[in-house]
């Protein structure tokens, strides 16, 4: 499909798991539902990022850098990933997140301490100035920094997921499966942009739905059609992304960025107790009350195939342990 010459680091297991939800989808009394378990790529305790950090890694390792800086949120699933694949690289890692130290470490934060990645909290500071202070550092301290900006969601990041795109066709080739929907938690729009720029390659015609965890969707649109085209041209194809093949659903924003609210305990649970599917609180959870809705609506056709693309977080589950009971 592309034309890329860089080849990825192997971090994750592919392909992921594709399979069916039949218990989940008879609870909603809905259309067939089918699952892509990201949360399975296998880098500590998988996720979406996996997939991005193999070129991002690939990239930093050809540019001859031995240290690797990204920032997040307190409970960043992009940071933990990207701290375990320095460490599998054998480099160093810096993790500028939001805010301040909290008392307890848990979730993610306490795996990103013990893959050994080097945190900065950023407290009222703009976690973009201080990104850039730490990289200077490294510079001063002698050593080589790469940086990956917020989410892995760069061009290059966003190129793995047109290949997990097609990843995906080709299982549901082997399953003789059609899938007309692909639904899935979308914030920094690297994740669409790449399922968008991949179908775009591919000339597939499933209609692929971002469910908002924290923008208002015209932000969201305007984000992933942006970084859909530069994919498009990095995968070196030569191709127009229109605002059609774009779609995003922010109706379940709720009270924002990470706050759990009853969609998300009710999304998780099900999930969990109708297939031992974990979910978690901020990313999956949310995108999963929406499709749960969604189907509720019935905005689906009784015999359409939607899939849940699994993008992983379930670290963040002990980080709200108590909101979660
Ligand atoms: C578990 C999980 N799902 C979905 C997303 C959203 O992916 P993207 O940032 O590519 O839109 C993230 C991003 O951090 C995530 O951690």
């Amino acid at each position: 499909m592309s034309q890329q010459t860089l080849s990825p680091i192997a971090l994750g297991h592919y392909p992921t798991p594709l399979h069916e939800l039949p218990r989940l989808a008879r609870a909603l009394g809905g259309p067939r539902l089918y699952v892509k378990r990201d949360d399975l790529t296998g880098l500590a305790l998988g996720g979406n990022k996996t997939r991005k950090l193999g070129y991002l890694l690939a990239e930093a390792l050809q540019q001859g850098a031995n240290t690797i800086i990204t920032m997040g949120a307190p409970q960043s699933n992009h940071a933990r990933q990207t701290a375990a694949a320095a460490a599998r690289c054998g480099l160093r890692a810096t993790l500028v997140l939001t805010q301040r130290a909290p008392e307890r470490i848990n979730g993610n934060l306490l795996l990103d301490d013990l893959l050994g990645a080097h945190i900065r909290w950023a407290g009222d500071r703009d976690p973009l100035a201080l990104l850039q202070e730490v990289a200077d550092e490294e510079r001063a301290a002698g050593r080589v920094p790469y940086v990956i900006p917020y989410g892995g969601s760069n061009a290059l990041g966003a190129s793995a997921y047109a290949e997990a795109l097609a990843e995906m066709l080709r299982q549901s080739h082997e399953q003789d499966l059609r899938i007309d929907h692909i639904v899935f938690a979308s914030s920094s729009g690297g994740t669409q942009a790449g399922l968008v720029a991949g179908a775009r390659a591919l000339n597939e015609r499933a209609h692929i739905l971002g469910i908002s965890v924290d923008k208002p969707a015209d932000v969201l649109n305007t984000l992933v059609l942006d970084l859909a085209q530069q994919t498009i041209a990095h995968m070196g194809l030569h191709m127009p992304v229109r605002p059609g093949d774009v779609h995003v659903n922010d109706a379940y924003i709720g009270q924002g960025y990470g706050v759990l609210g009853d969609p998300e305990r009710e999304a998780i649970r099900l999930a969990a107790r109708t297939e031992g599917l974990l979910l978690d609180p901020v990313y999956t959870g949310r995108a999963m009350a929406g499709l749960m809705d969604l189907i509720r609506q019935r905005a689906f056709g009784a015999n359409e195939n939607v899939l849940f693309w699994h993008t992983g977080g379930s670290p963040a589950l002990f980080a709200y342990a108590e909101q979660l009971r």
